[in-house]
């Protein structure tokens, strides 16, 4: 594996790398422990120096047989290998097309999914939500640039990451579409592709109700239909596998944070939701289906081909967490909390965290983690406004307390899966060195 090592000033490597000085309090590593997570001299000297987890362990049996196993349902209930299988993790947007790189938008590096995908090991988690592996339209790297041309060279950073899921014993949930307007696409590309003129991005577009074409016109949804067929039944270059075979992706999401219409306007129409989940479930009949209106709404808890639902929280809300599962539960399905802000607002996160823990089968992954850059020397810095990404083990800032809610974070992780607290950090090394053969598939680039 060649690594381009590149660190333009000393002092921003040695920056990036700092182990901020809270982590030997809160975790009780020995000194000399914490000498060895300390930056050596530059980034190039410290890439084996710095950390612990520098590649995926190898799995013990039980483990590989769940890798190739699928994630079932069983009421409110998710199962793997008839263990409870809690899901529990991050989210991870970028991994697919990323947005936060010059040219904007680019493929991530391999470097940086990897790096992701140790920081979510590193702390407890077994899942991954990943926008930009099931929602790609509309931009010339997408999945889809425009109607109905589909770019299979898309698929390289795709095929990678949902293969190095794999390698990290982590289990995926894919959103297929976007509620909004933003660099990877969502539904207002196929309405534009329709003729239905619109201004605006993200969420800010006019005409105000013109999202809800997506849904109420045959065309729109039929040319939505062919994307999704064009996607499940991609066949993954290094694992041979078509990503609707693949027991990585535990989940498709019908979409993300879908509305009626606009913004939080209610759910996509249940009619909707059924003829998208009866698709995905006719070509994937072992992966589950997740609905992904934003909300849970009595009026699409009827719809029995969906396995999840689940909520969004900006800020924790306890009140709204206890009463959506507890509607999902009356009808007897699984509750996924599938975004929440972690930086504070809203109840204490502890509470609302230990609340998802509670609720029979439940499952959650904060919004969003990032790691280093290509390098593994900055930060690849990503605001969102009104909350922030989450990066492991940075130093706390005196507006965003990466460490202690990290730590928050970690707790809960092992909390939901059964594991004790962990008493110390594990470290993630950036670049990831160490890739036990027997997990590497042939032709696989590490
Ligand atoms: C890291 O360790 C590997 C294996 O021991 C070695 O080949 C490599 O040169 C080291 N890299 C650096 C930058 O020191
Ligand atoms: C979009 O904006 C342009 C320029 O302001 C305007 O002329 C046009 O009518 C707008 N279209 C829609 C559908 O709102
Ligand atoms: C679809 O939604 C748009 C926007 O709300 C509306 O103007 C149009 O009449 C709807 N079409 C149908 C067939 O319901
Ligand atoms: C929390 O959710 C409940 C129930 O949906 C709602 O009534 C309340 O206004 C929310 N609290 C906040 C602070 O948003
Ligand atoms: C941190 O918070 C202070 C006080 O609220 C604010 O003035 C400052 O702009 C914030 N800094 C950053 C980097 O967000």
């Amino acid at each position: 594996m060649l690594y381009k090592v590149l660190c333009l000033g000393l002092v921003s490597c040695v920056a990036a790398f700092a182990l901020p000085p809270e982590i030997a309090s809160l975790t009780g590593l020995s000194d000399s422990q914490f000498d060895e997570l300390l930056p050596r001299a530059s980034c190039p000297e410290s890439i084996n120096g710095t950390g612990i987890i520098s590649g995926p362990s190898f799995p013990d049996e039980i483990d590989i047989l769940k890798r190739n196993s699928f994630v079932k349902r069983d009421g409110v209930k998710l199962t793997l290998l008839g263990e409870e299988f809690r899901p529990v993790g991050a989210n991870i947007y970028w991994l697919g097309l990323d947005e936060n790189v010059i040219p904007d938008p680019s493929y991530p590096s391999r470097t940086r999914v990897l790096e992701a995908f140790a920081d979510v090991v590193a702390m407890g988690g077994n899942a991954v939500r990943g926008h930009t592996l099931g929602i790609s339209v509309g931009n010339p790297l997408s999945v889809e640039p425009s109607l109905d041309v589909f770019n299979h060279d898309a698929y390289e950073a795709i095929d990678f990451a949902v293969t190095a899921a794999r390698i990290y014993g982590l289990k995926l949930v894919l959103p297929l579409i976007d509620n909004y307007n933003y660099y990877h696409g969502g539904k207002y590309q196929f309405i534009g592709w329709h003729g239905i003129a619109f201004n605006g991005t993200g969420a800010n577009i006019t005409p105000e109700d013109v999202g809800a074409y997506f849904y109420n016109t045959t065309s729109i949804v039929e040319s939505f239909k062919r994307y999704i067929i064009n996607h499940l039944t991609h066949v993954n270059r290094y694992t041979g596998l078509a990503l609707k075979d693949d027991p990585t992706i535990f989940a498709w999401e019908s979409g993300n944070e879908l509305s009626a219409a606009r913004f939080g306007d209610g759910p996509a129409p249940a009619a909707w939701t059924k003829e998208i989940g009866q698709l995905i479930k006719g070509l994937a009949p072992k992966q589950l289906f997740m609905d992904g209106s934003y909300g849970v709404f009595p009026e699409t808890l009827d719809n029995e081909i969906v396995d999840i639902f689940g909520d969004h929280f900006y800020p924790p809300n306890i009140t709204r967490l206890r009463e959506g599962a507890s509607m999902v539960h009356a009808a007897g399905r699984n509750y996924f909390s599938g975004e929440l802000d972690w930086t504070g607002g809203g109840d204490d996160l502890t509470r609302f965290l230990s609340t998802v823990t509670e609720i029979e089968g439940a499952g959650d992954a904060y919004w969003s983690l990032f790691g280093h850059d290509d390098e593994c020397c900055q930060y690849v810095e990503h605001d969102d406004g009104t909350f922030t990404s989450f990066y492991y083990l940075r130093a706390n800032s005196p507006n965003v307390s990466f460490v202690d809610r990290g730590k928050i974070l970690i707790d809960h992780a092992a909390q939901i899966t059964g594991k004790p607290a962990p008493k110390t950090f594990q470290k993630a090394t950036c670049p990831q060195t160490s890739f036990p053969k027997a997990l590497i598939p042939p032709g696989f680039p590490l």
